[in-house]
């Protein structure tokens, strides 16, 4: 069996919502100390629905692949179910990673949670209790 599923090797040759948005309402980063990979994720928040996100992944294939796949599943959610993404939902969606490289599925959560949290930081009276 090939080490990367075709859907891994796709979003990592032709990644998804790559960039940065200028006027971004919330930014997020996360980063693995051990690998040294980081990802950044820009939000463009709109009556509370993620109209528009981007990414930027220093890292390896997966970690891109993973940021991809994470913007597609979130991009237009409403927050509360962007919330709610997690690194497992990630894999799975890719059609699973090597044991070893789920930690790449872990940055896109993390990222993800981040800007949430820069949204919210920015944003108290929005945030949901
Ligand atoms: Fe570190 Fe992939 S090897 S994010």
């Amino acid at each position: 069996m090939a080490l990367y599923s075709d859907k891994v090797m796709d979003h990592f040759r032709n990644p998804r919502n790559v960039g940065t948005i200028e006027d971004a309402d919330a930014v997020g980063e996360a980063g693995n100390a051990k690998c040294g990979d980081i990802m950044k994720m820009y939000f463009k928040i709109e009556d509370e629905v993620l109209a528009d996100v981007k990414f930027e992944t220093f890292g390896c294939g997966s970690a891109i692949a993973s940021s991809s796949m994470a913007t597609e599943l979130i991009k237009g959610k409403p927050l509360s179910e962007v919330e709610q993404l997690t690194n497992k939902a990630v894999a799975e969606a890719l059609d699973g990673l090597p044991d070893y490289k789920m930690h790449c599925s872990v940055l896109a959560e993390e990222a993800i949670k981040s800007a949430l949290e820069d949204y919210y930081t920015k944003h108290p009276e929005k945030k949901k209790q």
